[in-house]
């Protein structure tokens, strides 16, 4: 059985976010949607809100589950069991930090492998750092969000 590990901070999930998630979810056995807790991240949802959202929006794929992490994206993979991590990847200016992080985990424990996987064109804008910013200046993010996370901006603001 073959597990993967996408790992992120989702704050919040996106559609581009969802598209990789399938993408993964057909290409392994397991799933693993991993929930980044960095303290030194200013998050706009706690984690609780995170998970909660993301186990409703992956709940129609049967592979998949969310589970939470802090530390090491390393650490996290050998506890979850998976040798392999998977990366959205949207455009070039990607790139660049994904294969310093990928080189830095493979270079850190050499049976690591990362996947890129690219969501559909249509999402390849859509960042969870702009969404966060037109959430807060009352903009309209329901074509780029699940409406359970359209719903939690509406709460919190
Ligand atoms: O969604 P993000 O914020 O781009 O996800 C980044 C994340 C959580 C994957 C990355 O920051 C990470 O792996 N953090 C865990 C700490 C770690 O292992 N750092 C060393 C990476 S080389």
């Amino acid at each position: 059985m073959k597990t993967a590990l996408f790992p992120g901070s989702f704050d919040p999930v996106t559609f581009g976010h969802l598209d990789v998630i399938k993408r993964a979810a057909s290409l392994f056995d397991n799933l693993i949607v991993g929930v980044a807790e960095n303290p030194e991240k200013n998050a706009m949802f706690d984690m609780r809100t995170r998970k909660e959202i993301l186990r409703g929006v992956c709940s129609p794929i049967p592979n998949v589950k969310v589970a939470s992490f802090r530390g090491l994206l390393i650490k996290a993979a050998v506890r979850f069991n998976a040798t392999t991590v998977i990366r959205g990847l949207r455009a070039i200016s990607d790139f660049e930090y994904e294969f310093q992080m990928a080189m830095m985990n493979r270079e850190m424990n050499l049976k690591f492998e990362t996947i890129f996987l690219m969501p559909s064109p249509q999402y390849s804008f859509i960042s969870s750092r702009m969404i966060k910013e037109i959430a807060k200046m009352g903009g309209d993010v329901s074509a780029f969000v699940p409406e359970s996370v359209v719903n939690a901006i509406k709460k919190q603001y």
